[in-house]
C-alpha cells in the first residue's frame, strides 16, 4: 500500500505518572509504540513518521529503523503534532494515516480499512469511532441529524449532554493530505486544554462542505487508548487473551491460558504444551512436542521439537530437539544444548556448548564451555571462567565423565574419554582417554576415636 502513516508518540502521558515516556512503557516485554508500528507494517503502510517529543531519547531507538522521526518540541497537542509534519507532506497528493502511539491494540485489518474507505469515498477525513460503556477521557462524536459526522468534541470542551453520547473518537484517522495541512493552519488552542486539538479538523473540513466520515469500529477492545497504569493492565489481559486464542486454534495447549503469556513475535508449533506461569517473549519459539512449564520464562530463545522445559529461564538460549530442562535451569545468552542434552536442576549454563546427549543434570555452574558428546558433569561441578579480570574458556572432549564437586579452573583443557575423580580441583590439562585427579589425598589414623575417648575420661 503506497501509503504514508504519522504515528503519535509525543505526549508524555502525564497520567501514567512515569519518568517513562508512555509510548515506551510495555505489553509482554515490547513497547506500546512498537505495537502501532508492525500492525501499520501488516496493513503494508509503506513510510511511518513517528511524532516525538517528551522522552524521544529513549523513544528514538524503539522507532528508529522503522520510521522516519520528526521532532515536535513543545507537546501543544495532537494537531501541533500532526503538523510538524507538514514539511515532510509539502506538494504531496493522496492520503495520510494518523495513528495513535499509545493504541497497541489496533489491527493491520483496521488501519487498512480506514484507508479504502478514504479512497472509495474520496473523504477529506476518516476517523475511526467506538461505542463504549464508559467513554471517560475520549472525545464524543457528534453527528448532525442526518447521522454525518459533524464534530468531535474533547471530554473537558463537552456539555453534559454530549458527555452522555457513548460514541467516541478511536484516534485513528485516514486524511487527504492536501485537505488535512489546509485545514490544520486553521486550527487554534481556544479550548479547555489550551491545546491544537487534531479533532477540530473535523468540523473544520465540514464547515467547507468537505466530505468527513465516522466509520465505527467492530471491536472496541482494538481503540483502547492507554493513558493509565490500570488501562496498562486492560490492554495487556486483552493482549494476552487474543495472542493465545490464536495459539489454541493453531493446536497449541494451554490448561489455563490466562496464566500463559506469549508475547506477540513468539513462534509456536502445534502439539506445544504451556503448563501454567509460563511466558514466552521477544523472538521465542518452541517445536512441536515440547512442553514448557510450569514456571518457565523463554526469552529470545530457540526451543526445538520434543523438549521438556520445567521451571527453567532461558534468555537468548537455543536449545535442540529432545533437550530436558529443569526444573530450575537457568540458560544465559549463548547457552546451546545440542540434541538430546540436560540442563538439570538448580543448573546455570552461559555462553557454552552442551554437546549431542551431554548432560549437566545438577547445582553447577558451565561458562565460555565447550563440551563434546555424551560428556556428563557430576553434581556441583563448576567451570572456573572468571579470574576476577577476564573470562577464560574450559573444553571437555567426548564422552568424558567430571567426577561431582569439581573445580575446573580455566583456561583448561579436558580430552575425550577422560574421567576426573570427584571433589578434584583440575587447573592442568588432561589428555585423552586420562584419569585427571587433582585432591589432597585421604589420611586415615587407626584407633584415633578411641585414644580420644580415653583422653577424655581421663580430664
Ligand atoms: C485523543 C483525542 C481524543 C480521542 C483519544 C483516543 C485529541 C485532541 N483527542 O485524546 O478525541 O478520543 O485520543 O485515544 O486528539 N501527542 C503528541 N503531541 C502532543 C499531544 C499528544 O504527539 O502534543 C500524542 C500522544 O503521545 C498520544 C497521542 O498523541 O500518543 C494522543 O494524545 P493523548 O494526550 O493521549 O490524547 P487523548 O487525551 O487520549
Ligand atoms: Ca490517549
Amino acid at each position: 500500500m503506497d501509503t504514508s502513516a504519522i504515528i503519535l508518540a509525543a505526549g508524555a502521558g502525564t497520567r501514567m505518572k512515569s519518568a517513562k515516556p508512555k509510548v515506551a512503557h510495555e505489553i509482554m516485554e515490547k513497547p506500546l509504540v512498537s505495537y502501532v508500528i508492525d500492525a501499520a507494517h501488516k496493513a503494508g503502510v509503506s513510510d511511518l513518521v513517528a511524532v516525538l517529543g517528551h522522552g524521544r531519547d529513549v523513544v528514538a531507538p524503539l522507532v528508529e529503523g522503522d520510521c522516519r522521526v520528526v521532532v515536535q518540541e513543545q507537546q501543544r497537542g495532537t494537531a501541533d503534532a500532526v503538523n510538524s509534519c507538514r514539511e515532510l507532506f509539502e506538494g504531496h497528493e493522496g492520503c495520510v494515516l494518523v495513528l495513535s502511539g499509545d493504541c497497541p491494540l489496533i489491527t493491520p485489518e483496521t488501519i487498512a480499512r480506514l484507508v479504502e474507505v478514504q479512497r472509495k469515498r474520496k473523504a477529506a477525513a476518516v476517523v475511526l469511532t467506538m461505542t463504549v460503556d464508559n467513554p471517560h477521557g475520549y472525545g464524543r462524536i457528534i453527528r448532525d441529524s442526518s447521522g454525518e459526522l459533524s464534530a468531535i468534541v474533547e471530554e473537558k470542551d463537552a456539555t453534559d449532554e454530549q458527555r452522555a453520547i457513548k460514541e467516541c473518537n478511536s484516534g485513528f484517522y485516514c486524511f487527504d493530505i492536501r485537505k488535512l495541512f489546509d485545514a490544520l493552519s486553521q486550527v487554534s488552542s481556544d479550548n479547555a486544554q489550551g491545546e491544537f486539538y487534531l479533532t477540530d479538523v473535523m468540523s473544520i473540513c465540514r464547515e467547507a462542505g468537505e466530505h468527513v466520515i465516522a466509520l465505527p469500529t467492530e471491536d472496541a477492545d482494538e481503540c483502547l487508548g492507554i493513558n493509565s497504569r490500570a488501562q496498562l493492565a486492560q490492554a495487556a489481559k486483552i493482549m494476552q487473551r487474543r495472542i493465545n486464542a490464536r495459539h489454541l486454534d493453531n493446536g497449541v495447549s494451554m490448561s489455563d491460558p490466562d496464566l500463559v503469556w506469549i508475547g506477540p513475535d513468539a513462534v509456536i508449533e502445534q502439539d506445544v504444551e504451556l503448563l501454567p506461569m509460563t511466558f514466552v517473549l521477544g523472538n521465542s519459539s518452541v517445536g512441536s512436542g515440547t512442553i514448557v512449564g510450569p514456571n518457565s520464562r523463554l526469552k529470545n530463545t530457540v526451543v526445538g521439537r520434543n523438549c521438556v522445559i520445567d521451571e527453567t529461564v532461558a534468555i537468548g538460549a537455543v536449545i535442540d530437539d529432545d533437550c530436558n530442562c529443569g526444573p530450575r535451569a537457568y540458560l544465559r545468552p549463548e547457552a546451546h544444548l545440542c540434541r538430546g542434552a540436560k540442563a538439570g536442576t538448580h543448573v546455570e549454563i552461559k555462553k557454552s556448548t552442551i554437546g549431542e546427549g551431554s548432560k549437566v543434570p545438577h547445582l553447577s555452574y558451565i561458562g565460555d564451555a565447550t563440551l563434546g558428546s555424551n560428556v556428563n558433569i557430576g553434581a556441583g561441578s563448576i567451570t572456573c571462567n572468571y579470574d576476577g579480570k577476564h573470562k577464560w574458556p574450559t573444553t571437555i572432549g567426548d564422552d568424558s565423565f567430571i567426577g561431582s564437586d569439581t573445580m575446573m579452573v580455566a583456561p583448561v583443557n579436558i580430552g575425550t574419554n577422560v574421567t576426573i575423580g570427584a571433589g578434584s580441583v583440575i587447573t592442568n590439562d588432561v589428555s585423552d582417554n586420562s584419569l585427571g585427579l587433582g585432591r589432597a589425598r585421604q589420611v586415615e589414623i587407626e584407633g584415633w576415636a578411641l585414644r580420644k575417648k580415653e583422653k577424655d575420661e581421663d580430664k
